[in-house]
């Protein structure tokens, strides 16, 4: 492939100031975008805009609280007048505040929602606006592999899987305006668990040995490839969701087996108990939707096809 490169392009990348989103920040004013680094006051976006300008790119910081429909406004704003236009966004802000889920407080419950999910929200309304104005755009949201199943951090968790559903349904509103928009769920080393432990993890003994095995293959810069890949001009997928661990880079799909097609009349409690091994068999995965409309397709074409009793 030909250099993946951002000339004459802008990004806003949210919670840049470290970790992975201050790597997508560097690897992308290396390929030429003006980037937008964008975290919370205090936090350093200052350090990372000045390791770009010294390196001979172009970046400014947007030190607003994406949480707040206001703040996420302003980063969006910050770019159009720095720089006139908004090509990639980066959904990368976030935090932990871990805990067993009886004993989640509702601030913790909340503050996780607010961040991930809603700020994600506030920040690609106004972006979404201008690349539809401009009739391009590509945005990639950061969701994790905790989508999978993590004692310890429910919250965390299902505002990650949440982000998911909104990469899938915002990419069929993008697709006729040029807005490609695809999910991440990245790994590295970063300082994001130092105050968060996981409650239960150290006794999951299979899972810290394996965690382990990967940790070697951590480096952010790992992950930045796909984020990089995904946010250029040369990837056409949209409504995707990819995982980047240990340099291993996949797919990730939401399926939907086979099933029972229950009778005409409506099916009892007993009869889907009867057939709930058919149900459940992952040996008959039938379909991959990519939209609500492939699976009332695929039952409408099953009903269509039955035999009248
Ligand atoms: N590190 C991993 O292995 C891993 C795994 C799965 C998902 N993630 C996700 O990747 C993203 C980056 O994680 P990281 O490990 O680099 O974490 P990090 O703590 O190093 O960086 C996250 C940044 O987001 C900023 N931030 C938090 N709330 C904000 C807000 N309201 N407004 C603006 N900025 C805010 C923080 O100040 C921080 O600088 C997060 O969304 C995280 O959930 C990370």
């Amino acid at each position: 492939m030909t250099e993946v490169m951002f000339s004459d392009q802008v990004a806003i990348i949210t919670g840049a100031a470290r970790g992975l989103g201050r790597c997508y920040a560097l690897d992308l004013a290396g390929r030429g975008a003006a980037v937008v680094v964008n975290d919370l006051a205090g936090r350093g976006a200052d350090g990372v805009v000045a390791s770009i300008t010294e390196a001979g790119g172009r970046a400014i910081a947007a030190e607003h609280d994406i949480s707040d429909p206001e703040g996420a406004q302003q980063v969006v704003a910050d770019a159009l007048a720095a720089y006139g236009r908004l090509d990639v966004l980066v959904n990368n802000a976030g935090m932990l505040r871990n805990g067993r889920f009886d004993e989640l407080s509702a601030d913790r419950i909340r503050d996780i929602f607010a961040v991930h999910l809603a700020g994600a929200f506030f920040v690609t309304q106004p972006a979404f606006r201008a690349m539809r104005e401009a009739g391009y755009g590509r945005i990639v949201n950061i969701s994790s592999n905790t989508s999978f199943g993590m004692a310890g951090l429910v919250n965390y968790a299902a505002a990650k899987a949440g982000v998911l559903g909104f990469t899938t349904s915002l990419a069929i509103e993008g697709r006729p305006h040029g807005i490609g928009v695809n999910s991440v769920m990245p790994n590295g080393a970063t300082t994001i668990m130092d105050d968060e432990p996981i409650p239960g993890f150290e006794e999951d003994t299979q899972f810290a040995s394996a965690f382990e095995g990967v940790a070697h293959h951590f480096e952010p810069e790992r992950t930045a490839a796909l984020v990089t890949f995904l946010a250029s001009s040369k990837c056409m997928a949209s409504g995707q969701h990819f995982s980047s661990l240990g340099g291993r880079y996949a797919r990730v799909f939401y399926g939907v087996t086979e099933g029972w097609l229950g009778p005409d009349s409506i099916a009892t409690a007993e009869a889907v108990g009867d057939h709930f091994s058919e149900i459940s068999d992952l040996e008959r995965v039938e379909l991959l939707p990519t939209s609500i409309g492939d699976e009332f397709h695929a039952v409408s074409e099953a009903l269509a096809g039955r035999t009248p009793a």
